[in-house]
């Protein structure tokens, strides 16, 4: 019977370009709807950028940009990835199309129809010179156990102590470095701690062969309590105040949903934008119960997943996905875990760009795949082996021994009676398609590809023992050639018909070369007869070790073997109006004293001609003696958000020069200008 699929992967977030985690979900998720395809099933797989939420509208501002132009030079350079890899994405959208924002609405109106939307006040830290309120991430201060200084919200690097933001001591925001002041606004949340929502998705978590085993146990830890650690689940904050680069709440001013709101409500929207490019009915395929929805995720957001997404589809009166497959972590050479902005050691580009082939990362990453939330390690010895041994050496040779015979003594053509011997070994091999199909269909291409490989090893034992090379050179064994060259083009044929779903773009050349149309896993059953094949052209070549190893070198800096002046690489550049924004004054210091309690600082009071002074604590007690100081000019920055200290309020700051490891190459060197310049005079 013929399925039809609606297949996604993870929309990545449109701040960075795709390192080799995301093109190992692609690959996974590629391969399956490959062979879903070579089944005969319908299959609509589609993507998109995932573009809201406040780092990218921080991100945004940073480059310079709108949040919109900046997703869009993302964006752009995603195609040449996709095609690099062969990964076949019917349609790549974005979260911020037209359709998402219809469907994110029309999703909360449901949920609000269904009572399930509760708007409560919350109390968080606000940033009052940027006028935002600020997600957790941006705010930083000392330590509320150990005093600890530049710690995040969350929890101290230095103790470990884990804590709110709100406990934190001298909090600060690092867009502005002011003092967060705490504030409360009206959210909006999604009751998931309501029973009805908690008896759904026990019900449908449970349902077999939904979730693979590892997910649902960590599910029923959930059920125990939420992320934060809370019993049970925990309403969801859905909502987030303006500036926000987002979808607007219905009924609201200046509310938005928040980003993993509308960033699965992306899947259906790419959908529906692709719909419309085929002209075909999007309301009509989603509501039909035929269609399997399958997402590919990667284990760490296995909980919007599995709990908030399907609830969010349910209790708005939609189908809910059907399957939902979660990967573990790819990481390279046994390396820690690769971060999810920095992506490691190898990047999919370079691998391109180098000449490597894609289909043998394709190969490698599926020889190591199987259906369970294992991470994975890219080992380069490992790649090197498999692909040269078993990929070229098992597989693509078998049609390099027999197609130059077939071509030079019998024009091509094959043997049409092959004898017992060539049936048994080719009927062995297609006696296989059941079995192998079924690990494709579980995701356990590891072992799919082991089976096959075992397969290739039959072939070449066959070879071994028939010898063409020796058959060749009695005119007397021609028939016994023909034979057995027809005999290891067909077993070839069926082999690459079972690593089709991974090597795509080889098998479009295999066929080109034996010239037969697409090849479908059925195939497989049929015999080629009395078929005329095309000349033999080289297929793949082995990896040169030489190769893998440039692809590990660190990248080579902009300017080569460059010195780090003063111990630091020269920060990137900046336009004439981001300088701009920092105003540099003329100021005399005009007094200067010891702080009581600080081995740091220095109590400046500068006067930038504003007719009043001002308090300024600088560094700068290591290398200056307060008299030293007095009556002296420097530079201050004279727009820096005044920031709240232990000792009091810092109007600004003045500059001065030191090495980027304090340590080792102490000194501090305040700023003096040439003589003639006065107080209040701007430096540009
Ligand atoms: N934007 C969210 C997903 C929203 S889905 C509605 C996001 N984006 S991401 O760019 O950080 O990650 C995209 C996918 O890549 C996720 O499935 C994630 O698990 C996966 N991976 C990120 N790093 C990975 C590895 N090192 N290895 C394998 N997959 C990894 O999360
Ligand atoms: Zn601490």
């Amino acid at each position: 019977m013929s399925r039809k699929l609606f297949v996604t992967t993870a929309l990545p977030y449109a701040n960075a370009p795709f390192h080799v985690g995301h093109m190992m979900e692609y690959i996974q998720a590629d391969i399956w709807v490959r062979f879903q395809r070579m089944m005969g099933h319908e299959v609509h797989f589609v993507c998109a950028d995932d573009a809201h939420g406040a780092p990218i509208m921080i991100a945004a501002e940073k480059a310079g940009l709108s949040p919109q132009a900046f997703v869009a030079t993302i964006a752009a350079g995603r195609q040449q990835y996709l095609d690099g890899f062969h990964i076949g994405f019917d349609n790549w959208h974005s979260t911020d199309g037209p359709e998402n924002h219809r469907l994110a609405q029309e999703i909360y109106l449901g949920l609000r129809k269904a009572g399930l939307i509760a708007v409560r006040p919350v109390e968080q830290f606000f940033d009052p010179v940027k006028g935002m309120f600020l997600p957790d991430r941006y705010i930083k201060g000392e330590c509320p156990k150990c005093g600890a200084k530049d710690q995040y919200g969350d929890s101290c690097e230095v103790c470990g102590a884990v804590y709110t933001p709100t406990e934190l001591k001298n909090p600060y925001s690092t867009l502005t470095g002011a003092t967060p002041v705490l504030k409360s606004s009206e959210h909006h949340f999604f009751q998931l701690s309501a029973q009805r929502c908690l008896d759904f998705l026990q019900q449908w978590t449970h349902e077999p062969g939904r979730l693979q085993p590892e997910v649902l146990n960590k599910i029923r830890e959930w059920f125990a309590t939420d992320e934060h650690g809370h019993v049970g689940l925990s309403d969801w904050d859905i909502s987030r105040d303006a500036p926000y680069f987002g979808i607007r709440i219905p009924d609201t001013e200046d509310k938005y949903f928040y980003v993993w709101l509308d960033a699965p409500v992306g899947y259906l929207a790419s959908l529906a934008n692709y719909c419309g490019k085929r002209g075909l009915d999007f309301d009509k395929l989603l509501a039909d119960p035929a269609l399997e929805q399958v997402h590919f995720i990667g284990k760490d957001i296995t909980y919007f997943h599995t709990l908030f997404w399907p609830a969010m589809l349910h209790f708005s009166g939609r189908k809910t996905p059907d399957k939902v497959f979660v990967h573990g972590f790819i990481t390279v050479n046994g390396g820690e875990k690769m971060s999810k902005s920095r992506g490691t050691g190898i990047s999919p580009l370079k691998y391109l760009e180098l000449g490597l082939n894609a289909e043998w990362l394709r190969y490698y990453i599926a020889a190591k795949l199987n259906a369970k939330v294992e991470d994975i390690d890219f080992n380069p010895e490992d790649f090197v082996a498999r692909v040269n041994a078993d990929l070229v050496g098992k597989y693509v040779n078998i049609a390099s021994r027999a197609a130059g015979f077939l071509a030079k003594r019998f024009d091509g053509r094959l043997s049409a009676d092959i004898g017992v011997e060539g049936r048994t070994l080719l009927d062995g091999l297609r006696a296989h398609r059941g079995e192998i199909e079924q690990l494709y269909e579980t995701r356990e291409y590891g072992k799919a590809l082991r089976e096959i490989m075992l397969l290739a090893d039959r072939v070449n034992e066959y070879v071994d023992q028939h010898k063409p090379w020796e058959l060749a050179k009695k005119p007397e064994n021609a028939a016994v050639l023909h034979d057995v060259c027809s005999v290891c083009i067909e077993a070839f044929r069926v082999l690459t018909i079972y690593l089709k779903p991974v090597l795509p773009a080889l098998a479009a050349q295999v066929e080109a070369f034996l010239r037969v149309s697409p090849l479908a896993f059925a195939d497989a059953s049929r015999a080629l007869g009395a078929h005329t094949i095309g000349a033999y052209q080289h297929l793949m070549q082995r990896v040169d070790p030489a190769l893998l190893e440039k692809l590990f070198e660190p990248p080579v800096p902009a300017v080569a073997e460059a010195p780090k002046p003063g111990g630091e690489d020269m920060a990137p550049t900046i336009s004439i109006d981001d300088f701009a924004k920092v105003d540099l004054r003329i100021a005399k210091i005009v007094a200067c004293e010891h702080v009581e309690g600080s081995d740091k600082l220095l109590r400046l009071t500068l006067d930038v001609g504003e007719g009043r002074t001002r308090n300024v604590f600088s560094g700068i007690k290591s290398a200056y003696q307060p008299e030293q100081l007095v009556g002296k000019l420097t530079v201050m920055v004279a727009n820096l958000a005044p920031r709240k200290m232990k000792f009091g309020l810092s109007e600004g700051m003045v500059l001065a020069a030191s090495h980027a490891d304090g340590k080792a190459h102490p000194g501090l060197y305040i700023l003096e200008p040439w003589p003639g310049a006065v107080p209040g005079l701007r430096v540009r």
